[in-house]
């Protein structure tokens, strides 16, 4: 084993959990611990993974665990831990089962790893994020939602199907919380450069941006689980900044203090994400509407810190 490889658990070895843990193992670069609470699961996953390192080549450590034990001092930690949507349920319906989840989890990752990043995907997850940021006392760079960058890809994939061009020349902005109130900002999405406004008329746009905010139920609808390829892509590129110190501005759900007249209360901002997790919060002059959007949005959040009685 390479000591110098940065440590990174998985909580979770469910759809997501598992897939991210595949991804981030094949990248050749980290230590990955997965593990989850039904015996002998994460083990026989993380043997599975390992066993395509001869293929794929990389030599990395990959285990699968029951015991935080294992998870000690992790760089990072990806909380994937928790109950999904069935179709026709919101995120938010998961809110009281995935609180005694994530409660658990963030008091053993204070225990084992009081030094890591948290990674929160468990959803509804800018609640979630507040949760796991309010026990655990961690610095506000160190807890940090995985919401804008699936959000971001699912709208760049909308758009480059919509006009019949690369992906990689989209570049896009989604703000807000992981639910209905997100808030996609066409204004700032262009095409190598070109505002999407040049290319499509405003009543595609809009179309666009509802099947984006929309985008999990589809995939839900249509296959009775809870997306997991394209959130295991976005924890993995979220580690990929954090690990190699890219300092790559993400969208990212962080604790605002202030910023964006929005304050303690997590949502959906651009973040400078590197070596120390959230390294700066980007401000964007935004128009009153998609203010008044994105507070609608932060207020919704807010709803569901209270339920949990986090005020
Ligand atoms: N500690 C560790 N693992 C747990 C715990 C716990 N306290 N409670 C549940 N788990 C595990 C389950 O055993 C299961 O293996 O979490 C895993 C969840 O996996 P799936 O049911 O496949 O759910 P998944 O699709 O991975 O989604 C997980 O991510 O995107 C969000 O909305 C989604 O909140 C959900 C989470």
């Amino acid at each position: 084993m390479n000591n110098e490889h940065k440590k990174i658990t998985v909580v979770g070895a469910g759809n997501v959990g598992a897939s991210c843990a595949q991804r981030i193992a094949e990248r050749g670069y980290v230590d990955v611990v997965l593990m989850d609470i039904v015996e002998s699961l994460p083990q026989g996953k993380a043997l599975d993974i390992l066993q395509s390192g001869p293929l794929l080549g990389f030599s990395n450590s990959i285990i699968g665990t029951n015991s935080y034990q294992e998870t000690t001092n992790s760089d990072i930690t990806i909380i994937t831990a928790g109950v999904t949507r069935k179709p026709g349920m919101s995120r938010d319906d998961l809110l009281l089962a995935n609180m005694e989840i994530v409660k658990g989890v963030t008091d053993n990752i204070v225990n084992y790893s009081p030094d890591s990043i948290i990674i929160m995907v468990t959803n509804p997850l800018d609640a979630m994020a507040q949760l796991a940021f309010r026990l655990s006392r961690f610095p506000r760079n160190r807890v940090i939602g995985m919401s804008g960058v699936l959000d971001t890809a699912r709208f760049k994939a909308f758009i480059a199907m919509e006009l019949n061009i690369s992906v990689r020349d989209i570049q896009a902005l989604v703000l807000g919380g992981h639910g209905d109130t997100m808030v996609p900002i066409p204004r700032l999405t262009t095409v190598s450069g070109i505002p999407i406004a040049e290319f499509l008329p405003e009543e595609r746009i809009n179309s666009i941006v509802d099947r984006t905010i929309k985008a999990g139920d589809e995939v839900l609808s249509k296959t009775g689980i809870s997306a997991y390829y394209a959130p295991s892509a976005a924890i993995a590129r979220m580690v990929d900044a954090i690990v190699l110190n890219e300092n790559k501005i993400l969208p990212c759900s962080a604790y605002l203090e202030g910023e964006y007249g929005i304050n303690g209360v997590f949502v959906g901002v651009p973040v400078k994400l590197g070596r120390s997790g959230i390294e700066d919060i980007i401000e964007v002059k935004l128009t009153p509407q998609e203010s008044e959007a994105l507070m609608r949005s932060a207020e919704a959040v807010r709803e569901l810190d209270k339920i949990m009685k986090l005020d």
